[in-house]
């Protein structure tokens, strides 16, 4: 027998004296006007949020913006340019980077949690057709590549997707729709990250509408957390993946399975390694690797100080060149260690307008707080680190905006020019040159990765309207 009050009226009494507690009474404002759904809604959403981390947020946003940063130094890198000493360096690690794909012993990481709104694409990011050629889409592109290696030596390669809870659903029946894109469905894992609440300057939680708190992706730092909690990382450690290659969604060149870092990162014993390119100018918009107190780090484009930004060494070079790409390589129980008690990166606070709604419920833009952890601030957990340098060329033409710079066309001229020149070295024909300058060939990723594999397989020319398809 029970004499409880009616659930709702209970819940309700509780979310108010919850909200109370934390300052956060605005939040029912408009409870009155809510109908059942809209107060359901809402109600989940604020007993979902953990409002003693909001609390610690909101304290961040009080303290002095100007905090003293360290000291930041170049790192030491494995260049482009190589010693003879360093050639059979590079030639014997990738020989163990291929022999740990051989083995299975790794793991390909994705986030593609963002919410790709520089480049205003209605979608999951990794859903963009990208293929010049065959528009085929970012997911495909990595996909492929994954299936190269796994059809190659004749092994698995689990595939661990980060998505959020605006994009899962649609990105889970995107790989349905695509079959997976050849790869076995069991070898498939998404998972989701955690969505904080945007504060107001005085560490409010904002509203999107009466019934429902703004909420955005919290940075891709929380993948590390994520894969704990949601189980594959266990799974990752129980089916002997040792190293967990991770990339971002945006980038149609990138080589998760670049054996010679792969090697490089498993022969240094490394916890975290990073690959990079030099950056193009001073004010190219990537983060900049570098030590921070003697620390491995990485400084947003937006933090770095203008004289370190411009700063020269003695032969007129940038001294802090190591543009970020985004690419790491992890030991899976360096994963294992750094998140086991709960990873504690440093919340980056980035001030934006955001859609809300005002007193009386009506939709208006203010600025407001949002806040990011990154994955590259792991790198400071790590003793010994990889600085691997890559040729942009080869491996770097990320889809940020819908046009300029870093937009689908020129990542399409950067397939097009690299994929046009291994079919030219290796003798095969190209399409005509077209008005942006570069023949429109797209090269399968299934069949090659780079200019020798191109050489070394039995490339098929398949001749489509508005360029030449090798597969
Ligand atoms: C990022 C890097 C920058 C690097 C550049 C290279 C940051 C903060 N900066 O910049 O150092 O030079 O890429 O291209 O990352 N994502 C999530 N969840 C989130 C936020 C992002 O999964 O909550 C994913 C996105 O889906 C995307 C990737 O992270 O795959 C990058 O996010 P984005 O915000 O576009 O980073 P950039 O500012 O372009």
């Amino acid at each position: 027998m029970t004499t409880e009050m009616p659930p709702r009226q209970h819940s309700e009494a509780e979310l108010r004296s919850t909200c109370e507690r934390y300052d956060q009474q605005h939040l029912l404002r408009h409870w009155d006007e809510l109908d059942e759904e809209g107060r359901s809604r809402l109600a989940e959403q604020i007993k979902a949020v953990d409002l003693d981390h909001v609390q610690t947020l909101g304290r961040i946003l009080e303290r002095d913006e100007e905090e003293g940063r360290g000291h930041f130094e170049p790192p030491e890198v494995f260049p482009l340019e190589r010693s003879g000493q360093q050639r059979e360096l590079a030639a014997e690690a990738t020989a163990v980077g291929e022999d740990l794909l051989a083995r299975g012993a790794v793991g390909f990481l994705l986030v593609a949690g963002g919410q790709a709104s520089r480049l205003g694409y209605d979608g999951p990011k990794g859903a963009f057709p990208v293929g010049p050629v065959t528009g085929r889409s970012l997911f495909e592109f990595h996909a492929r590549r994954l299936l190269r290696v796994a059809r190659r030596y004749e092994t698995r390669t689990p595939f661990y997707v980060m998505t959020s809870p605006t994009n899962d659903a649609a990105t889970r029946r995107f790989f349905e729709r695509h079959e997976h894109f050849g790869l076995r469905p069991e070898d498939v894992f998404f998972f989701t990250q955690s969505m904080l609440p945007a504060l107001d300057e005085t560490g409010r939680v904002m509203m999107s509408a009466p019934d429902a708190l703004f909420l955005a992706p919290g940075g891709h730092g929380g993948v590390l957390p994520a894969l704990r909690d949601s189980g594959w990382l266990t799974d990752a450690l129980e089916r002997g993946v040792e190293h967990l290659s991770y990339f971002q969604v945006d980038n149609p060149l990138v080589r998760p399975t670049d054996p010679l870092f792969l090697g490089l990162h498993a022969r240094a014993g490394a916890g975290m390694s990073s690959k990079f390119v030099s950056k193009s100018d001073p004010e190219e918009k990537v983060g900049v690797l570098g030590r921070v107190d003697g620390r491995l780090g990485c400084i947003e484009y937006s933090d770095l100080p203008p004289q370190l930004r411009d700063a020269r060494d003695e032969d007129d070079v940038l001294l802090f060149r190591a543009g970020n790409v985004a690419v790491h390589m992890l030991r899976t129980e360096f994963v294992d260690e750094i998140t086991r008690d709960g990873l504690k990166l440093p919340w980056h606070v980035a001030r934006k307008k955001i859609r809300t709604i005002d007193e009386g419920g009506r939709e208006t833009e203010c600025h407001g707080f949002k806040f990011e952890a990154f994955v590259f601030d792991a790198l400071g957990f790590s003793t010994d680190c990889v600085t691997l340098e890559v040729d942009r060329d080869l491996e770097f033409s990320p889809v940020k905006n819908a046009e300029g710079g870093d937009s689908p066309a020129t990542a399409r001229r950067s397939l097009c020019a690299l994929h046009a020149g291994w079919a030219r070295s290796a003798g095969c024909d190209v399409a005509p040159v077209g008005e942006d300058g570069v023949s429109c060939v797209e090269v399968d990723p299934l069949l090659a990765e780079t200019a020798e594999d191109f050489a070394a397989g039995e490339p098929r020319l398949v001749e489509r309207e508005g360029g030449f398809l090798y597969e």
